[in-house]
């Protein structure tokens, strides 16, 4: 046995920020190393995510995960004990051996996520080192630019509008910490916009962006833009927009619905109304722009959005094998990486690798139900994505990100991506 042999594994039933039950789990070495996880939980799911064990029934709404629980204590937790924790990528591989079906759906991604985490922390105590700096792949840990959530809707925001996620990108700052200072100021602008509308800005959604009731998706975009300049900043240069379309959850009979302006469009017609918006707003990056199945609408969207970053997140699923496809197809130029879709943090970490080897940029990505934790900041500078998406400025548990990440950069080892990780690539 040496000092970081893994000789404890804990599993409960903690809660995420929307108040529902998600897997914790404490993994520990014999030289005493702990390293502890929550794992996040998504609302707008796409269909090819890792499984999300729930126990069904009565309890918690059917949210309970004593089973995933019960699964870490019961299989994982066996596999793991003995074991070194700095062999995380042979961990994580006999899971899913051990699991033995497509996106876990055996144990649940939830547990066998959590599992992945903990020992991926536990290894970094063991060695007394930050956790990015156990997973540096480049000469330089990279601190990314951050995608900031201001207005939302969909999933996360009671149906306030259709588009989920409204986001300001501060493309011409300087360094992490400009950028937070300056995408504060536009949420504050918006804030005051909204409420000068009368609606209710104390409202916030899901990831602690506004959730106004508007009267068009493209109001929204409005008071994002007229935002940025209210904020002393110019509107292109040194803030930009981004877009999650989520479209996954707008898809009936083949087109996107939106709601807020009762209509239907096919994919053609969607995506031409979109390439208007890139037109009039200052937008340089569309997530989700159609439904995660439809490849040849994807192909389309590419021809028709040039010089956009296009993001497939529930498109991707952070599966190599789908991202393998869209890089033969053309489909999207940006992945978003969340690691509970891939379900342990060798397979997200081999779908960072192999998007950078191809050339699209790559988004590390919080989940709607998130938690306190602050892993995530660390795995995108470890892994040197260019860039990252965790909500809005205000809720802990997206601060907790943004201030590890400003921990960060005044510690003075790491570099500020800046505009360079956003697609197209240079
Ligand atoms: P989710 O939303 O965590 O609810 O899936 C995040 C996103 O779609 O980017
Ligand atoms: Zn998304």
């Amino acid at each position: 046995m040496t000092a970081d042999s893994i000789v404890r594994v804990l599993a409960w039933e903690a809660l995420d920020s929307r108040g529902r039950p998600t897997v914790a789990c404490r993994v520990e070495t014999a030289g005493g190393a702990v390293g502890r996880a929550i794992a996040p939980s998504g609302a707008s799911r796409g269909a090819h995510e890792a499984v999300e064990r729930r126990d069904g029934g009565t309890r918690y709404g059917g949210y309970g995960v004593r089973g995933a629980v019960a699964a870490v204590q019961g299989e994982l937790a066996p596999l793991v004990v003995g074991r070194r924790a700095a062999d995380r990528v042979a961990i994580d591989d006999d899971i899913e051996a051990l699991d033995g079906e497509p996106g876990f759906a055996r144990l649940g991604g939830n547990a066998a996520l959590a599992v992945s985490l903990a020992v991926t922390l536990a290894h970094a105590a063991a060695e007394r080192e930050p956790l990015w700096r156990t997973l540096d792949d480049g000469p330089r840990p990279l601190i990314p630019m951050p995608m900031v959530n201001i207005l939302s809707g969909g999933a996360h925001a009671g149906g306030a509008i259709d588009l989920q996620d409204f986001l300001a990108v501060p493309v011409g700052a300087s360094s992490f910490a400009e950028a937070i200072e300056w995408v504060s100021r536009v949420r504050a602008a918006c804030a005051a916009a909204v409420d000068a509308a009368g609606g209710w800005s104390a409202l916030v959604a899901d990831e602690g962006g506004l959730s106004a009731r508007l009267d068009s998706n493209e109001d929204a975009l409005r008071i994002l833009t007229s935002g940025i300049e209210d904020a002393g900043l110019v509107p292109g240069e040194q803030l930009a927009v981004a877009i999650d379309v989520a479209a996954s959850q707008l898809v009936e009979d083949g087109r996107i619905r939106l709601a807020t302006e009762s209509m239907g469009l096919d994919s053609a017609a969607w995506v031409a109304r979109v390439a208007e918006w890139v037109g009039r707003y200052p937008i340089v990056s569309v997530e989700d722009v159609l439904g995660e199945d439809d490849w040849d609408g994807w192909a389309v969207a590419a021809r028709a959005l040039p010089g956009i970053q296009l993001v497939g997140d529930d498109l991707f699923a952070t599966d190599a094998g789908r991202l393998a496809r869209g890089i033969r197809e053309g489909a999207a130029n940006a992945v978003l990486v969340k690691v509970n879709q891939a379900g342990s943090v060798t397979r997200a970490e081999r779908v960072v690798r192999a998007a950078r080897a191809a050339g699209l940029a790559q988004i590390v990505s919080a989940r709607s139900g998130d938690t306190e934790d602050d892993w995530l900041a660390d795995l995108a500078v470890g892994w040197r994505a260019g860039q990252i998406k965790v909500g809005s400025t205000m809720r802990s548990e997206r601060t907790a990100k943004w201030n590890r990440l400003l921990e960060l950069e005044a510690s003075g080892e790491t570099a500020f991506a800046g505009r360079r990780g956003i697609a197209p690539l240079g």
